[in-house]
């Protein structure tokens, strides 16, 4: 039968990629489809959770069963995300998130100009949601997991980014122009901050859910009917 693990907790996922407008027309995003992030909000379900799923630009289906909150840039997901931890056992953040967002909005469409060259495109920070969930923690005993996206020297890159970040667990998977952006398949590295190391093989997105899960019920502390 399948596992009720997680009955009795909320979990909080986002997914998918922010998309940081210039112009009403045109946005800087990435390329995340939200499949990764979904996988997890379909899993948790499955395992009892009550899941509340952030989505930022996501062309897939509501998953049965979860609260689904849509967002557009980095700004309106981390408000979404400050709004929903307080009441979370486990915050995921599974979201491609722009570090960088366009320094203004033009209210009209930007027009080129015959002989003229374009205009630097002036780039701000956004907020690191991550950083903030995870020296925040809404609620006492909270588990904070993160993903991370790397080119190369995965585990290294992913250990720094892990004591950086602050969180408990980093999925460390490894991206390329074809690979786990917008792919069925995903294969990472699950970093813990208490230096455990589980890979994870090349397979489907839901494989890597379960793996996942399987960690934070193991590291969630017992249970109260507060
Ligand atoms: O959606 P799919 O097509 O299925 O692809 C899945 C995925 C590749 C998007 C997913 O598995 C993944 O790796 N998501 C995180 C991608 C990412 O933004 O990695 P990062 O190394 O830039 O960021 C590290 C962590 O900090 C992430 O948890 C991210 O959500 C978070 N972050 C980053 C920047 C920022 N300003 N705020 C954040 O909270």
């Amino acid at each position: 039968g399948a596992r009720r693990d997680l009955a009795g907790r909320h979990v909080v996922v986002s997914a998918g990629g922010t998309r940081e407008p210039l112009d009403p027309v045109r946005f800087l995003g990435n390329r995340s489809s939200g499949k990764q992030g979904y996988a997890l909000a379909r899993a948790a379900v499955a395992r009892g959770a009550r899941v509340t799923l952030v989505s930022a630009n996501s062309a897939l289906p509501d998953p049965a069963g979860a609260d689904v909150v849509r967002v557009g840039t980095a700004v309106q997901l981390r408000e979404a995300m400050l709004k929903a931890a307080p009441d979370a056992d486990v915050v995921v953040m599974a979201a491609a998130v722009a570090d960088f967002r366009p320094a203004t909005y033009a209210t009209g469409k930007i027009k080129k100009r015959d002989g003229q060259e374009p205009e630097p495109i002036a780039l701000v920070r956004n907020p690191d949601i991550l950083a903030e969930l995870s020296a925040e923690r809404a609620r006492p005993g909270q588990l904070v997991v993160g993903f991370a996206a790397e080119t190369d020297d995965v585990v290294p890159n992913g250990r720094a980014k892990l004591a950086r970040k602050g969180c408990d667990l980093l999925v460390v998977n490894e991206v390329g122009e074809h690979k786990t952006f917008g792919a069925e398949e995903n294969e990472a590295v699950v970093l813990g901050a208490d230096g455990s190391e589980t890979p994870v093989p090349y397979g489907p997105k839901e494989a890597l859910a379960e793996t996942v899960w399987d960690l934070v019920a193991r590291a969630l502390p017992p249970a109260t009917d507060a």
